[in-house]
């Protein structure tokens, strides 16, 4: 099949070379000149396991191209996948901007039948605004063109999108027309095998499932550091809770690790905009705020844990600092719990030392150059006289190290981990003072 994809990021770039791997000819349309132009020369300018391979070999087999020429993209693909930014606005809602501007583009220069696919994600009753957009305009030409806007929502991990892609649990498609549905099937053959998993709705509860498949995760997580909470001051632990909950099926092992908060593009941001609909349609998200809020203080229990032990004054203290980013395998910073832990360190007057395999050169473009971040070669440099250690992102790199060099490294051997990587009872006796999550002391 030909098929464009406009906007290049996260979302685009995972489905277009995907969708390209199997065979069909891609065309990845962004308004970044410099994006494009990079993506041509060989630079893929995310951080996702497989994808450099998988683009750089499917654009030297003339599968994948990127573009920033909109018109011819449109012309091109009998299926155009709308899959650009839809920030937070101000007030939490997502922002359509970007989406709507797509529309308009299509609506201009659309001269045959298309099928319009909603990837991004968007607030319930998009496809119907992205409908009507592309109407206006072509009712504005005088022009009489059928189409027609599906709602496919992505549901893609970082780290792991490839394989979400190419493996997934479910393909969701919202549609109103029973003949898309057959173009739908065929476009997702490669991906749909063994079993059907192919899950055709009306458009509405398509956009919907997207949300609420976000925000029950994130209420997952949410509901667990508040045990953790709990656990911390009853004398339980929450490793052992997490264990003895998820072997029920009803429950579930997965999501339910307690930390220090949920971070990245999409819970934050998709809980938020699920609540604003609530409002919208008069009505109180009553679980869903209380999930934001869980994860706001969730982000603040490290601090207070460093700040409690250190008596309240942190000026001076070096704080060596193992994972940046929201999740191990991305350089994603967006809303990462390393954020506002680092900007509560130096607001006390500590410095930190940091390091992540991957995150370093986005942090470092997120705060500039600054005398309280030092970035380290390695997890072992990091160490060099600090006050303590602080694990908040678990990559595989730190799940087992040398304590002894770490006892050795430090000034105190303290150790405050976000993410309960660490045998309690081993770092005791070997005279650590170990602050984990929902553990005790
Ligand atoms: C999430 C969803 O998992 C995907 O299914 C969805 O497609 C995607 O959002 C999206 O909407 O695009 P992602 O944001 O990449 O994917 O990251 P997750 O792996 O879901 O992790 C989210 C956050 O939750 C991370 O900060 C992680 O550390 C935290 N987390 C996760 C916990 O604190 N505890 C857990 O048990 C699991």
């Amino acid at each position: 099949m030909r098929i464009s994809i406009f906007g290049s990021g996260y979302v685009g770039l995972v489905t277009g070379a995907c969708l390209a791997e199997v065979g069909n000819h891609v065309i990845c349309v962004d308004v970044d000149t410099n994006k494009v132009a990079l993506l041509n020369q060989g630079h893929v300018p995310i951080h996702e396991p497989g994808l450099d391979t998988l683009i750089s070999n499917n654009m030297a087999e003339g599968r994948l191209k990127f573009t920033t020429d909109a018109i011819n993209a449109i012309d091109f693909g009998e299926i155009i996948f709308i899959a650009v930014g839809t920030p937070p606005d101000e007030d939490g809602s997502a922002d359509l901007r970007y989406v709507l501007a797509v529309a308009k583009s299509i609506g201009q220069n659309l001269t045959d039948y298309k099928v319009i696919i909603d990837k991004s994600t968007v607030p319930v009753g998009t496809a119907d605004k992205v409908r009507a957009m592309v109407q206006a305009e072509l009712d504005k030409r005088g022009v009489q063109q059928r189409f027609d806007v599906i709602s496919n929502p992505e549901f893609l991990k970082e780290g792991a999108a490839i394989g979400d892609f190419m493996r997934p649990d479910r393909i969701i498609i919202g549609t109103d027309n029973p003949d898309v549905e057959e173009l739908m099937q065929e476009l997702y053959a490669p991906f749909n095998r063994n079993h059907d998993r192919l899950l055709i709705m009306d458009i509405r509860s398509a956009e919907l499932t997207k949300y609420a498949a976000n925000a029950m995760l994130a209420t997952k997580i949410s509901f667990m550091n508040e045990m953790a909470n709990l656990a911390e001051k009853v004398g339980a632990d929450i490793e052992q809770v997490r264990l003895g909950i998820g072997s029920d099926p009803r429950i579930g092992f997965g999501f339910i690790y307690a930390g220090c908060g949920y971070g990245g593009s999409c819970f934050p941001k998709d809980v938020k905009a699920l609540e604003k609909t609530f409002r919208e349609f008069g009505m109180q998200a009553q679980i869903l705020t209380a999930v934001s809020n869980v994860n706001a203080q969730q982000q603040q229990v490290m601090f207070r844990k460093i700040h409690s032990h250190f008596k309240g004054d942190l000026r001076g203290k070096r704080f060596a600092l193992w994972g940046l980013a929201f999740k191990p395998n991305t350089d994603d910073m967006r809303e990462a719990p390393s954020r506002p832990l680092m900007e509560a360190l130096w607001q006390a007057g500590a410095s930190v030392q940091a390091y992540d395999p991957k995150a370093m050169t986005e942090t470092q473009r997120i705060y500039g150059d600054r005398p309280d971040l030092t970035f380290c070669d390695n997890p072992e440099a990091a160490l060099q006289d600090a006050d303590a250690l602080l694990v908040v992102t678990e990559w595989q790199v730190f799940r087992s190290p040398d304590f002894k060099l770490i006892e050795s490294k430090l000034k105190q051997p303290v150790i405050f981990d976000g993410r309960n990587l660490y045998n309690h009872n081993r770092l005791k006796k070997a005279g650590f003072k170990y602050y984990a999550i929902g553990r005790g002391e």
